[in-house]
């Protein structure tokens, strides 16, 4: 658990006297778990550097390659998860300006400005990623006659954000450079080949001895050995103290430790909060510009809302916080039922959809009636080039990285991230927030990461309580005012991870019936933070004491509380309007414990998916979307090209086990019968019901 940005890309590189194109190929191959869009490899040959790139999978990527595969002393590799910029052939990672050849992870998040300032200057730049800023950087100072090293670390120095380099240069060809900030690399220790990776696992087959770069550290690799130095100085640093032993097995190294992707997941809240957020903290005023929204924010009347699951609770805190800051009207609505309701949109609407994967099929649907009826649109998003930001007027990004849990968590949080730079740019962009309230909040924002790692030190005490709690039957979350979605939240991960029945009540509402349900022992889970609505909290817990039930309390003020609750979690306090980015955290851990104390499958609970891509009655003719939802392969207006992307999506989607062997054309052949047919054995094997519709 190093304490850095956890990314999703995969980085790879060698340097040595001589080694197969396949030791960079499997490298990349053992960072597959993490997901990925599109691969590329570079390495040196005799007269330059050959660079091979694809938006598909490592299989594709091995076509494209030379047979036998050649021998080689250097190269890098990266398998690519979009950020900017869709998966494509150009987007692919290495890129290579004037001989220097780059793979990156992370954001450079001054990419824009620098872009401008290098294109009035002449440069040429062949993607659309943040990364191609790099090498033409160091090709500027190349030009300029500075050699390689200096060069990189003149570039460096102007790069903000967040980054992982690997680079090589076709005129130093014996020697491998990395940089990072904020975004972990390892170094291999070898006898004579050094190797490089984003993640141990790549290289657990040729060393167990790593150096972990650390922030601001230049390593230079050459076959002979490593050397460190600071990105801004030419002198040495001494690398005693630096090498660790890893003793992981390639299984644990995938998870990093934990035992669990979901865990994983969950520790990963602030980095991927905190990826989100700056984005556009500093320039809130750009990212209304960007949405398309400044120039009609006075005809923005009001603000809709449409979502599933977790990405609809987010949607519930959204409408509290936006609410809060622009004073405009937000509905919030299930997207299924967005959609079947034949929804009210009024002029001056701009429909929001919240999607981790953006293929929800009732999210796109419920996006595609607003933007029938009339209304701009906009999606906040997790994956890049997903279905609705394509179909979407505007997107703002979420950067919680690739989430494999099938049950949401990170994800979430980083949609909290993105609500709440909405609504400061939109309150500030009406002048319903002012410049001192927007000064005042940014340091909460900012330090919500670290919050939510200290909210993540309750993880032991959640532990305990968990054991008394993996034989009920069924729980309340009760919570007040931004509270209220957290319990609905909570309630959900019990559900889907524990398989226990919960619900989840505004508190006022207990009375109205829930409370029938209080007998001896039924665990009630309590959000109480001070917030002018803990008082009436109070007289709730009493209720539900007075009939026995077991009160669980997660409260920043636990001195208001004492001897009130059997349990108490403690989380810290912050701005209201940001309570749920940290009560959150103890629900999701408690699902969690009690899942793994019962035995239940965390990463892949029974009857779920990751992503519900499909409609349960969109069956050829019988669609029963108006005009086709075109999201299925069996609907019968589909179109070969659509048919391929679901084909690629689901087979992503679904982590099929051997998706090695069915490449998605090959699933495609005799019209998606092979991939309705891997779907279900994959289910099947699982031992989950039939949750992928598929008319096969
Ligand atoms: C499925 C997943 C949930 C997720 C929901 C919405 O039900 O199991 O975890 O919240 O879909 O997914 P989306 O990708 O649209 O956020």
């Amino acid at each position: 658990m190093s304490g850095k940005g956890e990314t999703v890309s995969g980085i790879v590189g060698y340097v040595g006297k001589k080694d197969s194109l396949q030791l960079l190929f499997d490298g990349l191959t053992r960072l597959e778990y993490r997901g990925y869009d599109s691969s590329g490899i570079a390495f040196k040959n005799g007269s330059g550097i050959e660079v091979y790139k694809t938006p598909g999978s490592l299989k594709d990527l091995q076509k494209m390659l030379p047979t036998p595969l050649p021998i080689i002393t250097i190269g890098i590799g990266h398998t690519r998860w979009a950020t900017h910029g869709a998966p494509s052939t150009a987007n692919a990672h290495p890129h290579t300006v004037k001989g220097v050849s780059v793979v990156h992870n992370g954001i450079i998040e001054n990419y824009r400005e620098l872009r401008t300032e290098l294109e009035a200057a002449g440069h040429v730049f062949s993607s659309q990623t943040d990364t191609e800023v790099v090498p033409q950087l160091i090709a500027r100072y190349l030009d300029r006659g500075l050699p390689i090293d200096e060069a990189i670390q003149h570039a460096v120095a102007h790069l903000r954000g967040a980054y992982a380099l690997g680079i090589i240069h076709e005129g130093t060809p014996e020697t491998l450079f990395a940089v990072c900030n904020n975004s972990p690399l390892v170094i291999g220790i070898g006898a004579d080949a050094q190797y490089l990776a984003s993640d141990v696992p790549a290289l657990l087959p040729y060393t167990r001895n790593f150096i972990h770069l650390e922030d601001g550290h230049m390593a230079v690799l050459r076959s002979s050995g490593v050397d460190l130095k600071h990105v801004d100085s030419r002198e040495p640093l001494p690398l005693e103290g630096k090498i660790v032993t890893n003793n992981w097995t390639p299984a644990m190294a995938e998870k990093q430790g934990y035992d669990h992707f979901m865990l994983k997941e969950i520790y990963e809240q602030p980095q991927g909060v905190m990826d989100t957020l700056r984005e556009w903290l500093d320039d809130t005023n750009r990212l209304m510009d960007e949405m398309g929204i400044s120039g009609t924010i006075r005809d923005l009347r009001r603000l809709h809302i449409a979502a599933c699951g977790t990405s609809y609770h987010a949607g519930l805190v959204g409408r509290y916080m936006i609410e809060k800051f622009v004073h405009l009207p937000v509905a919030v609505d299930i997207a299924s039922e967005f959609r079947d309701m034949s929804p009210i949109i009024p002029k001056g609407t701009v429909l929001i959809t919240i999607t981790q994967s953006g293929e929800t099929a009732d999210t796109l649907a419920a996006q595609r009636v607003a933007k029938e009826n009339g209304a701009r649109t906009l999606t906040i998003c997790n994956v890049v080039g997903s279905t609705t930001t394509r179909e979407a007027d505007s997107v703002l990004y979420t950067r919680a990285g690739l989430e494999i849990g099938v049950v949401s968590t990170k994800a979430f949080t980083a949609q909290l991230a993105a609500l709440s730079l909405l609504g400061i740019a939109l309150g500030a962009k009406k002048g319903k927030i002012s410049d001192l309230e927007i000064r005042t909040l940014k340091p909460f924002l900012l330090d919500l990461p670290g919050l939510i790692r200290q909210a993540l030190q309750t993880d032991e005490k959640v532990r305990e309580i968990a054991k008394t709690l993996a034989g009920a039957k069924s729980m309340l979350y009760v919570g007040r005012g931004i509270n209220y979605p957290v319990a609905l939240e909570g309630a959900l991960k019990m559900k889907e991870l524990a398989y226990i029945h919960a619900d989840g009540y505004p508190a006022g509402e207990i009375k109205h019936g829930p409370i029938a349900l209080i007998e001896e022992g039924v665990p009630v889970v309590f959000l109480a933070t001070i917030d002018g609505l803990h008082e009436r909290i109070l007289s709730n817990i009493e209720d539900v004491r007075a009939r026995g039930g077991r009160i669980i309390v997660v409260t920043d003020s636990p001195a208001a509380f004492r001897n009130k609750a059997d349990d108490m979690i403690v989380v810290p306090a912050t701005h209201p309007a940001l309570v749920p980015f940290v009560t959150i955290v103890p629900l999701q851990l408690l699902a969690y414990h009690v899942a793994v104390i019962k035995g239940c499958n965390v990463d892949q609970p029974r009857n779920l998916s990751k992503s519900i891509t499909v409609e349960d009655k969109c069956h050829n003719t019988g669609c029963s979307y108006s005009r086709f939802c075109r999201t299925s392969i069996a609907c019968a207006a589909i179109t070969p090209d659509e048919k391929k992307s679901i084909a690629h999506k689901v087979v992503r989607l679904l982590h099929l086990s051997n998706w090695e062997q069915m490449s998605a054309a090959s699933l495609l052949e005799s019209s998606g019968q092979e991939l309705g047919k891997a779907v279900h054995q994959e289910q099947a094997s699982k031992g989950l019901s039939t949750c992928f519709v598929s008319p096969y």
